[in-house]
């Protein structure tokens, strides 16, 4: 989602994308608006937004040469990567940011990070974030994740830099951050990394190697955790031991009036101001720990552990449990390393704000994705660390289809937070749930309404996002028992009980209106029937009728939910495609106008309502022509998914390099949101976006209630593609794509579903470890299992012309029977 102007409130991205829309659409709101915006920020960010809004103006013209020269304006890296591996972002410098005048200094939005579901950090930065914990007014919208001052900041310091040569490496395979300082002198190497099996601890581990010199060698290092911010009320720094330091905090504003008011407790190694290698020593190691937690013991018991592995297994067994995670599920193109290097940074950066997988001890729950991942988010930066339908439209698909229990994890967070949505549906009069377009620590509404009222109201759109991928879940798992014993059929039942609630009869059609939302074009925000919410709505009902019978529901709340589907679901008003056979984004949109992002186009994927090839080939032609041409990444790789579809590869090819190239700063492959300036960093929701455009798009995958189609072709400038660890239905295949062939070999069978491809006219059952080969071209898997059929799969799409078919054949044979009497 590339959601909102509303979504930013990171300085820049906030401005731009929330005066754009208003300027375009009511003049008059816009000077309300701003005024609103005066009040709560100050007068120095005020007059940006006047500086950035005169130079946003021309932006309005989507003409070809915009549009090229937006393409063109590819920012060159500043600092090169000079790493030929394809997992090892490397350069000999950092980011910085400043002037000769001023002066350098790190540039932290374009820093590395690291970690591991639990926390996070910035590499380099004061700050680290743990899952979970937020302090702030929801109510206000300023519930933001709550800064830790982080005790990792270290820095070495070699005690002559002369012929000193640096260099600075995230390894995303091992999940680690690696600075080597060389001279002739002595080598030192610093690691930092978020731990991916002891997930409580954050390590910083510093060798110092003897080269040629003599003597004692002394490395400085400075450390700076930064100020204690205002987030906690801490309690003072304790020394349990010499060798340890400990801190307690609790939250300083909770999120609701009746909220928990969350703890945190970091045990520390303190960093001393250098190390000494002794004129008898050629090698040294030293490690600094924190161990963080919102339970005491916890804490405490990790940073145990750290202090005594830290010499033998912490690193191996980090290391090791990144190996599993990437084993799990990776893709890997050959014959183009920037392309490969940004495929394994944008799963790294996802993987790394998700739990870990393998994990020692008690995992705490999970709080979710937010568009900056867990390492960024602090007050009105980022979006707070919030979560949005970025988190279920734009980063779950690629990882369901990789990691379907990660895709668990996420669905998770909503099924946690689910009382509050319960409540904003009754607020409203509706029934079931309703989730609110930002979503915190206690899941009640936390958008600014100061910055977007009309997102936080109108957009719920947000709701049927979370039902479709509860479908997704279901259809790539059949996991009865996430369905009945870990709320899964709650969820999609009650999500469709919203949604049979929400809409209102118009006498005059006869059928249901979604009136009053916000589309995903935020360009818009109080429309009726918009047609991508409207579809949501609907699959969301069709979807419970199907869960209903998947799970044996008994026969009267199969039937209450089955009359959803005939009262409301199939009674929905849907704009009507046009004479120029495209669909319109909602009731009365005029063609040409303006619109934010990815809309309507979303219909073809990811909901693959069913749709001719003239009116998706129209869609995509219509909104191509009129969407802001700097409108957030995860748009062009939409549109790159949809010219795949109809095999227009060049207009993909064009629209994938445009999902991504902009968008990557290097030398560390962070993501920022906007075109121009940064917007939130890290912006993962682009990276989801994007990976859709490689699994989706060219790997053609898609994934129905009953069948996993695929259709792969390779992407641009590439040999090959191999798709280890696609999980289906509890096998686990990789996929070698080739230019003229497919071969499919499962690794692992699920034994509940055995699974049958069918190519053509042939199919092949499939065994473990005897690879299937078929000729480049359509496919699709689907399992043998004779009860699969059970329940009948819910149909979607536009029935217009079926049902015409199907009454020009009534009429016909009406005819003929009266001919025959
Ligand atoms: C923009 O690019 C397209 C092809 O990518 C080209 O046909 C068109 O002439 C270009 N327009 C301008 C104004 O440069
Ligand atoms: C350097 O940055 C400062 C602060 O942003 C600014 O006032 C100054 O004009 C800049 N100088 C140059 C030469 O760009
Ligand atoms: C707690 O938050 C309030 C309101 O934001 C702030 O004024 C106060 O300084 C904070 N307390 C601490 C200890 O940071
Ligand atoms: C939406 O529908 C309501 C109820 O019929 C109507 O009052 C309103 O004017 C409509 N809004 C638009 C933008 O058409
Ligand atoms: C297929 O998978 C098996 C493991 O199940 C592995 O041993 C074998 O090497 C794989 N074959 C190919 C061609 O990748
Ligand atoms: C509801 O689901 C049942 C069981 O799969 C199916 O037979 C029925 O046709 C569905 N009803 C509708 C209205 O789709």
């Amino acid at each position: 989602m590339p959601n909102l102007y509303v979504q930013s409130y990171s300085e820049e991205s906030y401005k731009q994308q929330f005066l754009q829309t208003r300027m375009r659409t009511r003049r008059l709101y816009l000077a309300l608006c701003l005024t609103l915006v005066l009040l709560f920020i100050n007068v120095a960010a005020y007059q940006t937004i006047l500086g950035n809004n005169s130079k946003r103006t021309k932006l309005f013209a989507t003409n070809d040469q915009t549009r090229n020269k937006s393409r063109r304006r590819r920012q060159d890296a500043d600092v090169p990567d000079i790493s030929n591996s394809p997992t090892i972002f490397e350069s000999d410098r950092l980011p910085v940011t400043g002037n000769s005048t001023i002066g350098y200094t790190l540039n932290t939005r374009l820093m590395a990070s690291i970690g591991n579901g639990h926390l996070a950090t910035t590499v380099y930065s004061d700050t680290i974030f743990v899952n979970g914990l937020y302090s702030g007014d929801g109510f206000k919208g300023r519930s933001h994740r709550a800064t830790i001052p982080s005790q990792n900041n270290i820095r070495a310091m070699l005690p002559s830099e002369e012929g000193a040569v640096r260099r600075f490496a995230l390894d995303v395979e091992r999940g680690v951050f690696f600075e080597t300082m060389t001279t002739d002198q002595v080598t030192v190497e610093q690691r930092t990394y978020a731990h991916q099996f002891y997930t409580r601890l954050l390590v910083t581990e510093i060798h110092v190697t003897r080269g040629q010199g003599t003597g004692d060698i002394v490395i400085g290092l400075t450390t700076n955790p930064g100020s204690d911010g205002q987030d906690f009320l801490w309690d003072s720094i304790s020394s349990p031991s010499v060798a340890s330091r400990y801190r307690h905090g609790t939250i300083n504003v909770t999120e609701t009036a009746t909220s928990t008011r969350s703890e945190v407790h970091m045990y520390w190694t303190p960093v001393p101001s250098s190390i000494t290698l002794a004129s008898s020593e050629s090698q040294k190691s030293v490690s600094y720990i924190a161990s963080i937690d919102t339970d005491q013991a916890t804490a405490r018991e990790s940073f145990e552990i750290g202090r005594q592995f830290a010499r033998s297994d912490l690193y191996p067994t980090h290391l090791a449990a990144w190996r599993k995670v990437w084993d799990a599920g990776r893709i890997e193109v050959e014959g183009n390393l920037n392309l490969q290097k940004i495929i394994n940074g944008a799963l790294y950066y996802i993987l790394s704000s998700l739990p870990a997988q393998e994990h020692y001890g008690t995992a705490n729950q999970f709080y979710g994705l937010s568009p900056g991942g867990l390492a960024n988010g602090k007050l009105l930066q980022d979006y707070q660390g919030h979560s949005f339908w970025d988190t279920e439209t734009w980063m779950y698909p690629p990882i369901l289809m990789l990691h379907p229990t990660l895709a668990k994890d996420i669905l998770s967070y909503r099924i946690h937070v689910r009382g509050p949505a319960y409540d904003r549906a009754q607020q409203n009069g509706h029934q079931g749930l309703r989730f609110p377009w930002e979503s915190a620590f206690t899941g009640v509404e936390v958008t600014p309404g100061d910055i977007c009222w009309e997102c936080r109201e109108n957009q719920q759109h947000i709701t049927g996002d979370i039902a479709f991928a509860a479908r997704q879940y279901v259809s790539a798992t059949r996991d009865l028992g996430w369905l009945q014993d870990e709320n899964g059929w709650e969820l999609i039942r009650e999500t469709a009980r919203f949604w049979k609630s929400r809409p209102t009869f118009n006498r005059k059609r006869g059928l249901y209106d979604i009136n009053g939302v916000m589309p995903p074009d935020e360009f818009h925000h109080t429309v009726n029937n918009s047609i991508y919410t409207n579809v949501v709505a609907k699959l969301s009902m069709d979807f419970a009728n199907y869960t209903a019978c998947l799970v044996g529901e008994a026969e009267e709340t199969a039937g209450e939910v089955e009359s959803w589907v005939t009262d409301v679901g199939d009674r929905l008003y849907l704009p009507e495609i046009t004479d120029e056979k495209y669909h319109p984004e909602f009731e009365g949109y005029p063609k040409g106008e303006l619109i934010k992002q990815a809309d309507v186009i979303l219909l073809g994927y990811p909901l693959m309502w069913k749709m001719s090839d003239e009116v998706r080939k129209n869609d995509l032609n219509v909104y191509e022509e009129v969407t802001d041409p700097t409108g957030p990444a995860m748009t062009w790789s939409m549109f790159c998914i949809g010219w795949l579809e109809l095999q227009e590869y060049s207009k993909a090819s064009q629209m994938f390099q445009d999902s991504y190239s902009i968008y990557v700063k290097e030398p560390f492959k962070i993501w920022t949101e906007a075109h121009q300036g940064l917007g939130a960093v890290n912006f993962i929701t682009g990276m989801g976006g994007f990976l859709q455009a490689v699994l989706f798009g060219y790997g053609g995958f898609r994934l129905h209630v009953d069948h996993l189609d695929l259709n792969p072709v390779l992407p641009p400038d590439t040999d090959s593609m191999k798709i280890y660890g696609l999980d289906y239905l509890g096998s686990s295949l990789d996929f070698t794509i080739s230019r003229d062939q497919v071969t499919i070999n499962v690794t692992s069978l699920g034994g509940d579903y055995p699974l049958e491809i069918k190519a053509g006219d042939t199919s092949y059952t499939l065994q473990e470890g005897v690879p299937v080969q078929l000729p480049r071209g359509p496919a699709s898997i689907a399992t043998t299992r004779q009860d699969s059929n059970r329940c009948t799969p819910p149909v979607v799409g536009d029935g217009t012309a079926d049902r015409l078919k199907a009454t020009l054949w009534m009429l016909l044979l009406s005819v003929l029977l009266i001919a025959m009497q």
